[in-house]
Parts: C-alpha cells; sequence; structure tokens
C-alpha cells in the first residue's frame, strides 16, 4: 500500500466588508499613508464590525464546504488557529462546529500567534497520515480588531481581521505535505505579548486602565527576530528535502511586513513572481494570512507545484511546511 499523505483539497477565505485604510488610520493615530506603505507594504485592513472570530471562521468553512461539495457531517476534525478565540474557553472550534452543523466533529484551537496556520497544518496531517481521519478542516481566524489598541500607532497599523480554512483528506500520490519543521522560543514572550486576562494578570480595573489587555510588541525587536527566523526555517526545510530555488515553485510567507517576506524570499533565492503577497490588501491577520494567501492565489497553482510555507509570531513561534499542491482549480 502506498503511503498516505495529507494533501489540501480545497480553500476559503472570509474577509468582513469593511475596509480601513491608511487615510482613516491617519485621523485616529499621528501615521500617514507613506510612513505605513514604506514600512510595512501595508494599504488596507479588513475589520470585522460585528461579530466574533468564529462567525468569520464559520464563514469560511460554509464556503469551504459549498466549495468541495462536502457534507457537514463527513467533517473529522477541526483545529482552529488564533489567538483572538471568541471566550478563553470553550474553544472557538467547539462553537464554529455548533454553527457550521459539523455534528461529527470534534475540534480544539491552537494557539500559536502568528504560527498558528503552520502548527495547526501539520499537527492536523498527522490524523490524516495515520488513516485515522478522512476530512480534517483546519481554520486560521484572527479577529485582530478585537485586541488592538487604536491608539498605539506602533500596531494598529499592522493589523487586520480575516480568515481562511483548508479541506485536508488523504492522498495516495505522493502529494500534500511532504515535511514541516516547528520552532519556538519562550524567552520571547515579552517582545509580542497581551499582558492581561490571562492567569498571570487577570482583568482588573487596573489592568484595564493601563491597557494591558491589548496586543503590545517591540516592533525592532521583533523584527529582527522574525527576519532572520523565517529566512533559516525557509532555507532549512529546502536543504532538508533537497530542494533548489527552481524546484520551488511559490512561497507563502506570513504576511506581517513585506521586508519581512522580501528577506525570507532573498534568502531561498526565490524570484518575486514566486511569492504570494496580499499583505497590502488585508494587512497582519495573525493565523488568517497563509489560508488567505493560497486562497487569492489558488487559480494560479498547479498540481504537483511545490510550495514553501513559512511564518514567524509571538511567543517566540516560527516554521515552515513543505508541499505540494494537490489539484488544479
Ligand atoms: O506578525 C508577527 C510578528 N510581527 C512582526 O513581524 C512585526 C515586526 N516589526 C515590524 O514590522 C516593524 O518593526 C514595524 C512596522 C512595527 C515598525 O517599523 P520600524 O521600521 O521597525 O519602525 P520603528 O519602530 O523603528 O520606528 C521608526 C520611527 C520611530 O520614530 P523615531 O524614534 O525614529 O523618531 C517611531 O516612533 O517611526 C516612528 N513610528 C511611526 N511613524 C509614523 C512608529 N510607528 C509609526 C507610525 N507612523 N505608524
Amino acid at each position: 500500500m502506498s503511503k498516505i499523505t495529507a494533501a489540501i483539497t480545497g480553500v476559503q477565505g472570509y474577509l468582513p466588508e469593511y475596509v480601513l485604510t491608511n487615510e482613516e488610520l491617519s485621523k485616529m493615530v499621528d501615521t500617514n499613508d507613506e510612513w505605513i506603505v514604506s514600512r510595512t507594504g501595508i494599504k488596507e485592513r479588513r475589520i470585522m464590525k460585528d461579530g466574533a472570530t468564529s462567525d468569520m471562521a464559520t464563514k469560511a468553512v460554509l464556503g469551504l464546504l459549498k466549495k468541495t461539495n462536502t457534507k457537514a457531517e463527513d467533517i473529522d476534525l477541526v483545529i482552529v488557529g488564533t489567538v483572538t478565540a471568541d471566550y478563553p474557553f470553550p474553544s472557538t472550534a467547539n462553537i464554529l462546529c455548533d454553527k457550521a452543523g459539523l455534528t461529527n466533529a470534534w475540534g480544539f484551537d491552537l494557539n500559536a500567534a502568528c504560527s498558528g496556520f503552520i502548527y495547526s497544518i501539520s499537527t492536523a496531517a498527522q490524523f490524516i497520515e495515520t488513516g485515522k481521519y478522512k476530512k480534517v478542516i483546519v481554520v486560521g481566524a484572527d479577529m485582530m480588531s478585537s485586541i488592538v489598541d487604536y491608539q498605539d500607532r506602533t500596531t494598529c497599523i499592522i493589523f487586520g481581521d480575516g480568515a481562511g480554512a483548508v479541506m485536508l483528506e488523504p492522498n495516495e500520490e505522493g502529494l500534500g505535505i511532504q515535511d514541516f519543521i516547528l520552532a519556538n522560543d519562550g524567552a520571547g514572550r515579552d517582545y509580542l505579548v497581551q499582558p492581561a486576562g490571562g492567569s498571570l494578570n487577570p482583568p482588573t480595573i487596573e489592568t484595564v486602565e493601563k491597557r494591558q489587555h491589548y496586543v503590545k510588541q517591540e516592533g525592532k525587536q521583533v523584527f529582527k527576530f522574525a527576519v532572520t527566523n523565517m529566512a533559516d526555517i525557509s532555507a532549512e526545510i529546502m536543504e532538508k528535502n533537497n530542494l533548489s530555488s527552481d524546484d520551488v515553485d511559490w512561497l507563502v510567507p506570513h504576511q506581517a511586513n513585506l521586508r519581512i517576506i522580501d528577506a525570507t524570499a532573498n534568502r531561498m533565492g526565490l524570484s518575486k513572481d514566486k511569492v504570494m503577497i496580499n499583505i497590502q490588501k488585508y494587512g497582519n491577520t495573525t493565523s488568517g494570512t497563509l489560508p488567505l494567501c493560497l486562497w487569492d492565489y489558488e487559480k494560479q497553482l498547479k498540481k504537483g507545484d511545490t510550495l514553501i510555507l513559512s511564518a514567524f509570531g509571538g511567543g517566540f513561534t516560527w516554521g515552515a511546511v513543505y508541499l505540494k499542491w494537490a489539484y488544479n482549480s
């Protein structure tokens, strides 16, 4: 019997309608379009005005079921990469199963900040490769507007809201996920963090007054680690699998900053036309960036294409996935 691999067989995104432009942000904080575009590559991002992370995830999943012609009750498992769960508990996956009618699935949230999708898809693949499950959905969804401080110009310009979902199914043609490398370093926890609301600093009037329930980022430090580690791990997965830059058809990078994306592509020896970029439209949607890239570029992907997915995020967490695309759309 040939080896079972876990292949993506469909992808669907959801973006809230409201567009928050650089121009509008420049009326909220002391910033301007020129600074934001030159430092990050972002022109605009989407904001969820009504609803929660599970609502974005549900829209993406319902779209995915329709597109792949799958019955909701056939889904075995759902993993939701997110740092903006609807509640501390129950999990967003739990709520998603109810809202999307996934009556035979179980699920859990996976918190790995901007590496949420990479961690989640690598985890999900194990359930397919062992033969245990036939249909697993992996979602990357974050409503960053719920934890971003719109008085902090260093963070509010970066983040946006959005969700993407992929279907994973067994493949016996050798397509799908070939390899992954995951890493973390908790010593970086203070550089990108939501300081309050957890067990260390439960909510009090003081934590609210100090604005500790918002994302805090030391941008320069995070940038330094992101540039190095995202490029290193992408090069490492290529070397480990004897891939040259000619062998790689697409880099699917986390969309945090165009300069980090460029550095990663350069390190891998890839030209710009092989790099998926949509940061200008959506900003950094945390766990949402990678599936939203796959969704935007789906029509350009061909069966057998070699993709490297790569991300870096708070924690620190980072990782890369090497996969072979499994279908023509
Ligand atoms: O997604 C997970 C991981 N996150 C990341 O990968 C993000 C990594 N970090 C970054 O992308 C960048 O550090 C930022 C985009 C957040 C900031 O860019 P930077 O080039 O590192 O800027 P900086 O923090 O060094 O600030 C440079 C200057 C400062 O002014 P002075 O001290 O030189 O006078 C800031 O006060 O730019 C100022 N500044 C701004 N000016 C206009 C900071 N934010 C803004 C702003 N508009 N929004």
